[in-house]
């Protein structure tokens, strides 16, 4: 299970321990994006410029702070693998907006934040992505389905429990956008080609890609144990990884999800 809490962005994250992490996991972190005013000064310093031009680019205050503390969470977290300080660490952006560790090519990393929460995903010599989105009752899924998803998507979605489908409907999205996050292209139009094959007990899947231009065909993503409300999804590079989700505030590290 995924906690989503506060992560210290002290500027001295190199005196702390080392994550290890191996080829064949992906690490997870949960975070929760509150700051206080006092901390906005110390939060803000650790960033790059463009960082700061960005949060400054926000019109409402609220999604600025946030925005400053994900990337100062963020560079909290990569300073733990890179055993620089937050503030050294340099992050560049992809052609299609990525970010990437210029330094430290091995790690890699994606950020996903959503209504004051976020979710850091890390790996080692493999690219990966992440998705969390807040479950909306008021979302008429099937119609977003009908319009935007694939037909064996929709006949998911729209099968068994009704008061299950904003999960079955948001579990197709996280999916595509963990992987088209793991592949740097972001969300990638249309949708209507893909499907998502849900195994076992739901926790883990497919996402079938029906864009011929794809040398990989089906791609797995992993599902994760969130609080009631939250969907959220991870992918990488490869099949063989696993999913380890990591504790800030306990410093240490559960097994599996
Ligand atoms: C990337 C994208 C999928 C994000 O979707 P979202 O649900 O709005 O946002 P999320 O919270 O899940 O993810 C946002 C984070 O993903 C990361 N990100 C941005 N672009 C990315 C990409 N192409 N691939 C992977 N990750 C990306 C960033 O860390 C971003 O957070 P930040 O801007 O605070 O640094 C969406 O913005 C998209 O499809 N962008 C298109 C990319 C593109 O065409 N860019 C054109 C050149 S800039």
């Amino acid at each position: 299970m995924v906690t989503f809490q506060r992560v210290a962005f002290e500027t001295d994250g190199v005196l702390r321990s080392p994550i290890a992490i191996g080829h064949d996991e992906v690490q997870v972190w949960g975070v929760l994006l509150e700051i206080a005013d006092s901390e906005l000064p110390q939060a803000t310093s650790v960033l790059s410029c463009e960082e700061q031009e960005r949060a400054e680019r926000l019109i409402s205050g609220g999604h600025r702070r946030r925005s400053i503390a994900a990337h100062a969470m963020l560079r909290a977290i990569l300073s733990r693998y890179c055993g620089a300080s937050p503030h050294q660490l340099a992050i560049r952006r992809t052609p299609n907006g990525k970010p990437v560790l210029s330094d430290y090519p091995s790690i890699r990393f994606n950020l996903t934040h959503s209504h004051g929460r976020a979710l850091i995903a890390v790996a080692r010599d493999r690219e990966v992505g992440v998705d969390l989105e807040q479950v909306r009752r008021e979302v008429d899924v099937v119609r977003l389905a009908k319009r935007f998803l694939s037909e064996r998507d929709l006949t998911c979605i729209e099968q068994g429990d009704p008061a299950q489908r904003h999960e079955r409907f948001l579990k197709a999205w996280v999916a595509r956008e963990a992987v088209f996050k793991t592949d740097g292209r972001g969300m990638t139009f249309p949708l209507h080609r893909d499907y998502l094959e849900l195994t076992g007990d739901g926790t883990k899947g497919w996402l079938v890609l029906g864009d011929t231009a794809s040398d990989e065909k089906r791609r797995p993503v992993r599902f994760l144990a969130l609080d009631l409300g939250w969907i959220g999804a991870v992918a990488a590079e490869g099949t063989d990884w696993t999913v380890t989700v990591c504790n800030w505030s306990e410093s240490r590290i559960n097994r599996g999800t």
